[in-house]
């Protein structure tokens, strides 16, 4: 097999790689635009993979990269997100996720790639402006909303990965997670992540009133079922459909984490105060990962937090 080139080594590709390494022997080239974080040294082995560091925005390194290496498949998590940057508009969301991911795909085209999975988010729904009235399925109605500059600048990149699939660039995939929660650190100038202080809390058993704080009820989702789901679709040539949703298929919030932590911490001293209730009625379905690819997400609430509390403790 050729070579594998993955963008971004933050909460969820930290996790491919080790899922390459220890499942399928694969040592892949790792693209970002640094890797001096120590948060790595907890997840994985510095020569688990290839450190390329800069930008996919940066058209030569990313050709050089994908002829010196001879990549094959690309799995593309690297982008700006609402979890480190906030909701509000912002350049990067478009610098990085629209035309760098452009960029990537052309380039990619160009070098002979033949399989490219991208990471999307369930932020290209069009949920203002269309009902939901059962478990959300990838055919819902998706593509541009207002106010929705994160969602927007994955839409449009997923609109043209579809057209260079159809002109038979290469096979692909869109994957769309659900909210993400797993190790992680807080990079400077990051927002802080309101769960992970959470978390944090509860384990050293310190209190913590998180205060005025949507519930935010969505479809949460442990990081390793992402990363493998990820891994699955990067391995595999040609699938049924193009894009597929990676959740736990359950609507939870911030009071479903707390009720966990009270459960799993006894004294536990996290608090919610004035936080008020809202968020999905429905999850998004994992019918389709099931019936295509025989993929079932391994991690509820319990398990994530669980196995995060056993990462937590045993960091080098
Ligand atoms: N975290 C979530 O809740 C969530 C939810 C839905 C979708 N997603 C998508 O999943 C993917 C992975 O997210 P994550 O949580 O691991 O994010 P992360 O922020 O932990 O990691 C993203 C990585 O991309 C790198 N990066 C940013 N700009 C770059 C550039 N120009 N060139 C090279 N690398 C660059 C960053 O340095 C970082 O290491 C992203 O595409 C994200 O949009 C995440």
């Amino acid at each position: 097999m050729g070579g594998i080139l993955m963008t971004g080594i933050g909460l969820v590709g930290a996790q491919i790689v080790k899922q390459l390494k220890q499942e399928h022997g694969i040592r892949p080239v790792v693209l970002d635009l640094h890797f001096q974080w120590p948060y790595l040294d907890t997840i994985l082995d510095r020569g688990d993979f290839i450190a390329v560091e800069g930008s996919i925005l940066d058209q030569q390194l990313v050709a050089d990269t994908l002829r010196q290496h001879d990549i094959e498949r690309i799995v593309h998590t690297a982008a700006v997100l609402p979890l480190r940057v906030g909701h509000a508009a912002h350049p990067g969301f478009y610098q990085v996720n629209s035309w760098g991911t452009a960029n990537l795909m052309f380039q990619a085209r160009q070098a002979g790639v033949r399989k490219f999975v991208m990471f999307s988010t369930n932020g290209v729904y069009q949920f203002r402006q269309h009902p939901v009235t059962a478990p959300v399925a990838e055919d819902f109605p998706s593509g541009l909303s207002r106010h929705n500059s994160y969602g927007n600048s994955k839409a449009v990149a997923e609109f043209l990965l579809r057209e260079l699939v159809e002109d038979g660039a290469f096979h692909a995939n869109i994957l769309r997670p659900g909210e993400i929660y797993g190790p992680v650190m807080v990079r400077p100038g990051d927002d802080p992540i309101y769960w992970l202080a959470m978390l944090n809390a509860a384990i050293a058993g310190q209190s913590y009133v998180l205060e005025n704080h949507p519930e935010h009820r969505l479809d949460w989702v442990y990081c390793k079922d992402v990363a493998a789901l990820a891994v699955r679709l990067l391995l595999a040539d040609a699938t049924p459909h193009i894009e597929y949703h990676a959740a736990s298929g359950r609507c939870m919030g911030i009071y479903d984490f707390k009720a966990e932590l009270d459960r799993q911490f006894s004294g536990n001293r996290v608090e919610l105060r004035n936080c008020k209730h809202g968020g999905w009625n429905h999850p998004l379905s994992m019918n389709r990962a099931k019936t295509d690819l025989d993929f079932a997400p391994r991690y509820d609430l319990a398990r994530g937090i669980a196995d995060f509390v056993e990462w937590f403790r045993h960091r080098k």
